[in-house]
């Protein structure tokens, strides 16, 4: 109300900023109107659409259950996945699927996974409950599932428990266009095309469950692994189309596995290279042993789950600049590969299988961290959140034949037009969320142009209890409308459940124009997308 009134008195930016320099004593307790300028000349870096990847590990029920079902199951599928997963994947446009870890990555062990289902054998899942793998879903599975949700392939191979050989044969088997043994092999599997591999992760988290290693023992077998592993895919030979390789880097507490990586990438020779070093960075709201509930919480829990993602801004920073010191032209980039809020497992639930609710404040940590990478667009050229189905921040939650959407996955769908676009300068006071004594900005804002040439804007309003009046204006041009959708709820713990599934559903929205400004009140704790015109 406040903004309306000004802005239809004034109209101008000038003037917009000096009310928030007077507040009316009457409206002493709403946050000030925030000014957001849009430089929408400026070509900024593309903004990967492999920041929204996604990561599917065999853990808990993300692949055995969430995606796999068998083809002889009563839950509709195609050759065995579950087609109401793939239906609601595809809306999201997923780039990619990180898979098959990891922890369970440096365990895994390729040849168990291919092949008729009879003959595939029954091993353990040692890291994630101990329970038994049955390895029916596998290579072809995985290539499958990616057709069927149109993504790419992103396999992080394992550095800790296998051979070089092991994964040099494995890429032979997926990539190789000539008839050698291997390629027939994948042949009578029934692929005779080479499968396309778009990453290849060198290891897991290596420094902890992918060996213990130390980063020099590490940077030696990581040049072995990207020597060896080679991608013999006809169509993937030249250097825009080829397969990109991302070491391991810092575990959001050291960096010295980002620095030993790119040391030695700055001293190598032709016989090794990488295109990316990895980051993982996890948000827990509270301490490793306690991390806090998934849901059943307040705004003590929220505020100090907003604080703790925000993190993720100073580890980008720290990394991309041990990354400039060695590579100041950005040749090499910054895979986000692993984040997501980790709380409390729900009760009753095996603690082995991670399994969390997904709440409207789960959606406004995804669309702050995808905001913060979309910033770091220079340096960050991807990002897997953790995890797709039923793990840690899913997507989907499942339950035999039930599914539902999360909060997230929403918040995932509303910034598909963010996939390849430009980013675009944006200036805003960004103002104070006050919770005791954590003080956090309250309002987050991203401009991008897509590749048809529209201009989009994401608006996070992070204060859970007074809504965001922003007047924006955008370059020199006078934006008529603002069209999209906003994502909040009653409450920050709000989720959806397979007897409530709309509790946390998008709704339209919509920005006024006054003057030159377009007008926009975002509601409390909420996430607004909209296309300005
Ligand atoms: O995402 C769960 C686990 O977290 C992954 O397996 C591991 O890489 C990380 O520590």
């Amino acid at each position: 109300m406040v903004l309306k009134t000004a802005a239809l008195h004034i109209g101008m930016l000038a003037s917009v900023a000096a009310l928030a320099l007077q507040p009316l004593p009457a409206l002493a307790q709403q946050p000030a109107p925030v000014h957001l300028e849009v430089d929408a000349t400026h070509q900024g870096p593309t903004i990967s659409r492999d920041i929204f990847g996604q990561f599917a590990e065999h853990l808990g029920t993300g692949i055995y259950g969430g995606i796999w079902v068998g083809p002889d199951s009563p839950i509709p599928n195609v050759r065995g996945i579950r087609s109401d997963v793939v239906a609601a994947l595809r809306v999201i446009r997923v780039p990619n699927v990180r898979w098959p870890g990891g922890c369970f990555g440096d365990n895994y062990h390729w040849r168990n996974g291919i092949g008729p289902h009879a003959t595939r054998p029954a091993t353990l899942n040692p890291d994630w409950g101990g329970v038994i793998e049955p390895n029916s879903f596998g290579t072809q599975e995985y290539f499958d599932f990616l057709g069927q949700i149109g993504a790419e392939a992103f396999i992080s191979e394992n550095i800790g428990s296998g051979t070089v050989q092991e994964a040099a044969d494995w890429f032979e088997y997926m990539t190789s266009g000539k008839p050698t043994t291997l390629a027939k092999e994948r042949a009578a599997n029934g692929h005779l095309a080479p499968y396309a591999v778009k990453y290849l992760g060198l290891g897991n988290e290596n420094w902890a469950c992918g060996g213990a290693m130390s980063p020099a023992h590490y940077v030696e077998e990581m040049k072995r692994f990207s020597r060896y592993t080679r991608n013999y895919n006809p169509a993937q030979q030249s250097p825009s189309a080829a397969m990109k390789r991302v070491a391991v880097g810092w575990d959001s507490g050291n960096d010295d596995f980002t620095d030993a990586v790119m040391k030695a990438w700055k001293e190598k020779n032709w016989a090794w290279d990488i295109e990316g070093v990895s980051l993982h960075g996890y948000t827990i709201p509270n301490s490793w042993e306690k991390k806090g509930p998934s849901v059943g919480f307040g705004e003590d829990e929220y505020a100090k789950g907003i604080r703790a993602t925000l993190k993720m801004k100073e580890w980008i920073a720290h990394q991309s600049a041990i990354m400039d010191k060695y590579d100041p032209d950005k040749k090499v980039g910054l895979y986000v590969d692993e984040w997501g809020i980790w709380t409390d497992s729900n009760p009753g639930t095996n603690p082995g299988f991670l399994q969390q609710q997904n709440t409207l404040r789960d959606a406004v940590i995804a669309a702050l961290n995808l905001n913060i990478f979309m910033r770091n667009a220079e340096r960050v050229r991807g990002a897997n959140i953790a995890q797709m189905i039923n793990v840690l921040q899913a997507m989907i939650l499942t339950d035999g034949p039930k599914m539902v959407v999360t909060p997230t996955y929403h918040v995932y769908r509303m910034y598909v037009p963010f996939h390849d676009a430009t980013l675009l300068p944006v200036t805003f006071d960004a103002g104070t969320y006050r919770f005791g004594d954590t003080s956090l900005p309250a309002v987050d804002a991203v401009a991008v142009r897509d590749r048809a040439g529209r201009l989009w804007l994401s608006l996070v309003n992070v204060d859970p209890n007074h809504p965001a009046h922003i007047a924006a204006s955008i370059g020199r041009t006078t934006a008529r409308s603002a069209t999209g959708e906003v994502l909040t709820a009653s409450s920050v713990d709000a989720h959806n459940s397979f007897t409530s599934p709309n509790q946390v559903a998008p709704r339209a929205f919509v920005g006024r124009r006054s003057g030159g400004l377009l007008l926009f009140d975002v509601p409390p704790k909420s996430i607004a997308v909209v296309e300005v015109r």
